[in-house]
């Protein structure tokens, strides 16, 4: 992949386009299948490069996998438990879902600082005091936690925020331990219920996934399943404020309407004509869109990874609208790019002013982060003339077929 998107902007787009499997669903399913006893098939999974990534840790655990298009066969009998200590695992956030999956397994961990998109500080103090809470020792040294028990014990784990990582962590990590694990204040996102039902249909005993308290009963051992993974949200979203920017009808398929109600109100508030049609959503660009506010919050709020790609449709409202950042506060870096482009946003974190409407010129910009990327590839698409986006790669660690998916739209856009 080249790390240039070129995108000539100002073609309207039309024509249908499928949502693929959820990223941040997969990237907790893979590394939960180093609870099973036997093969896991896993279907849909995206081909993203943290996919790609994870698979070269689940090889370093000398894990047999085999992939195609629209499969992943993960044969864990082999799983040696070696040191996480490669490169690959400073690539991806989600590579710290081997903590809770190994210790889950082995009652030990070591593994070096997981990486992932930059969004401010990004804690992981409430994975290990759950892991604690289980028995778990944690030390850190030389770039490397090192967690340890002797044995895992069910326990009552409050979090103090409802973090999608603790509560997934926590819960594979739980799931061989003895007795009863209750955790409380736990994120509701339906990436959570997607691992909890796959773990379940391993023979995982987990109650509550997608409400406040999650309860897992520790069970003996797993063997394998079949699983097909929910459609990406925050994929779909992006295709959906895409056609809401600049398409003269789009039809975005394999979606659950349920997860985007968020976006779509505030959509539908915005004044965009958009339409519901069981797994599928029309969407048409207005030229009459309202300013609107929007506060991130977790699940079933408005989620933080949507911001950006609706900063970038704020820019044509008639008038000021504010986006409220909850979640990660210094989510704003997109505004700097956009403003490039002759947006007008003022940042005063933990918030952002968009005032519009504004005419947006290509320029060059950089994708400092996976949505912000998403964000000037729609902001690209609206602009006058050729819009060069650095960084792509940021990109392409959360869009499967970016390239042919825009083609299919009538939009104009390369790589160099
Ligand atoms: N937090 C703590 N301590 C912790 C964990 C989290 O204080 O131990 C705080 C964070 O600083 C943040 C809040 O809790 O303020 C929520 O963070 P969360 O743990 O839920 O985030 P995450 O699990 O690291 C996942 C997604 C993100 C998404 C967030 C919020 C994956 C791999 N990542 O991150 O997705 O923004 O939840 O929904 O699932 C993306 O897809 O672009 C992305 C960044």
């Amino acid at each position: 992949m080249k790390d240039k998107i070129i995108i000539e902007g100002g073609h309207k787009l039309f024509g249908e386009v499928r949502i693929s499997g959820s990223k941040n669903a997969t990237v907790a399913l893979i590394p939960a299948v180093c609870l099973a006893g036997a093969p896991v098939t896993i279907y849909d999974a995206p081909n993203i490069s943290d996919v790609d990534a994870l698979m070269k840790l689940l090889e370093e655990l000398n894990i047999q996998v085999k992939r195609s298009n629209e499969h992943i066969i993960i044969d864990p009998s082999t799983i040696k438990n070696v040191d996480l200590s490669s490169e690959t695992v400073t690539k991806l956030r989600a590579s710290y879902y081997f903590m809770g999956s190994l210790l889950g397994r082995f009652k030990y961990v070591k593994i070096k600082m997981p990486g992932g998109c930059y969004l401010g500080p990004r804690p992981i103090d409430l994975h290990l005091k759950g892991f604690e809470a289980l028995g778990a020792k944690v030390e850190y040294h030389d770039g490397f936690y090192e967690i340890s028990a002797k044995e895992l014990v069910g326990d009552e784990i409050y979090l103090d925020v409802p973090s999608v990582g603790a509560t997934i962590n926590i819960m594979m990590a739980a799931v061989f331990a003895k007795g009863r694990t209750k955790i409380e204040n736990v994120a509701k996102e339906p990436e959570i219920i997607d691992v909890a039902t796959m773990l379940n249909k391993m023979g995982a005993n987990i109650r509550g996934a997608g409400t406040d308290e999650i309860t897992i009963d520790g069970v003996e051992k797993l063997g394998g399943c079949y699983h097909e993974i929910i459609p990406d949200r925050i994929e779909a979203s992006t295709y959906i404020i895409m056609g809401a920017a600049c398409a003269k009808r789009m039809k975005i398929t394999n979606i659950i309407p349920q997860h985007l109600e968020a976006l779509i109100s505030k959509l539908e508030e915005a004044g965009v004509p958009i339409e519901v049609d069981g797994d599928s959503v029309t969407v048409e660009a207005s030229d009459d869109i309202k300013p609107i506010e929007i506060k991130t919050l977790p699940y079933p709020g408005f989620a933080t990874d949507m911001q950006s790609m609706l900063g970038a449709l704020l820019t044509k409202a008639k008038g000021m609208s504010q986006i409220k950042e909850t979640i990660y506060p210094e989510r704003f870096k997109y505004c700097q790019e956009l403003n490039k482009m002759g947006a007008n946003i003022m940042v005063n974190s933990p918030s952002c002013l968009i005032m519009g409407p504004t005419k947006l010129q290509g320029v060059e910009v950089q994708a400092t982060d996976l949505r912000c990327g998403a964000a000037l590839v729609i902001a690209a698409l609206m602009a006058e003339g050729t819009t060069t986006i650095t960084d792509a790669y940021h990109i392409y660690r959360g869009y499967e077929n970016l390239f042919e998916k825009l083609h299919g739209l009538n939009a104009v856009i390369g790589e160099c």
